[in-house]
């Protein structure tokens, strides 16, 4: 798909992986609806891209309430006549302290907005863009999705949740002409990381920052150029993307397939 010309919506565009693909998209030709929690940030967003040439305009949105999400495709419909891409990308981390430690509110708040608000999204957005032809979601998941990140086990089990959405919603390219794929960032230099840092206190604190000076991040710049590509590239559909530094970027397959079988439940034939 050419960017140009197109409409894309970008919640938790307000700050980080969102505002710089909000930027680069807008840059490249699309109009881009800037959606999240945080209004003064989402402004923020709006002026860089417009600055950049770009068109932008703010929408509030709580992923975790239904009715935002409506109100949200609903702005887009009358702000440019509708959207061709959403992608999926406000996330919070459960912060401190750790599961099991924390609160139910603050371990069912990551679910929430890490996997519940993607689904619900999702699911809102697929006859909308079945009824324009076609068009691509993108998630941002994490390296947090594919292997156990044992920082955070609920946010790990979320983004786990969010690449199994994209891997089992492969076929709506062929019945719908809608690609949905997700992108799993290495840590990357955002406020999610440092902020979390930030609500640390004493020796956990201590131990965060030696951890992550000793880590090399990743520019938010470099995740915004995968899902540039995921959405051009109109093969791409069931993609998990992992962006790293060593690796840069690498489609991850599953650990397990499946053969195609009659359709039978009971017809076996798993293979590593
Ligand atoms: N920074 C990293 O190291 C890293 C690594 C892998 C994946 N990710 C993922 O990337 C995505 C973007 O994170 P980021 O690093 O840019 O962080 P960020 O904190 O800079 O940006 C997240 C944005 O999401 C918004 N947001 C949070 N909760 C929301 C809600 N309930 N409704 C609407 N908006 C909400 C925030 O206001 C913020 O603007 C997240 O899904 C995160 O899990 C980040």
């Amino acid at each position: 798909m050419q960017v140009k010309g197109q409409v894309a919506i970008i919640t938790g565009a307000g700050s980080g992986i969102g505002r710089a693909t909000a930027q680069l998209l807008a840059r490249e030709g699309a109009s881009i609806v800037v959606a999240d929690v945080n209004d003064a940030g989402a402004r923020e967003t709006v002026s860089l891209s417009e600055g950049d040439g770009g068109n932008a305009a703010p929408v509030h949105v709580e992923v975790t309430e239904s009715a935002d999400i409506d109100a949200m495709f609903d702005f887009a419909q009358k702000t440019y006549g509708g959207f061709d891409i959403l992608y999926n990308n406000a996330g919070i981390t459960t912060g401190a302290p750790r599961w099991p430690d924390c609160s139910e509110e603050q371990w069912q708040r990551t679910i929430a907005v890490d996997l519940i608000g993607v689904i619900e999204a999702t699911r809102k957005a697929i006859p909308l863009l079945k009824a324009r032809g076609g068009g691509v979601i993108i998630h941002t998941a994490s390296l947090a999705g594919l292997f156990g990140f044992q920082a955070d086990p609920v946010y790990c089990a979320a983004k786990h949740g969010v690449v199994g959405l994209t891997r089992a919603l492969v076929n709506l390219k062929p019945e719908a002409n809608i690609r949905v794929n997700c992108v799993c960032p290495a840590v990357v230099n955002t406020p999610l990381v440092t902020s979390g840092i930030n609500r640390l206190t004493g020796a956990e604190r201590e131990e965060a920052e030696r951890r992550l000076k000793l880590m090399p991040m990743l520019a938010p710049e470099e995740i915004a150029g995968a899902v540039y590509d995921l959405i051009r590239d109109d093969d791409a559909t069931g993609v998990v993307m992992g962006v790293s530094l060593h690796d840069t970027r690498r489609v991850v397959d599953p650990p397990i397939t499946l053969p195609v079988t009659s359709g039978d439940p009971n017809a076996s034939g798993m293979r590593r």
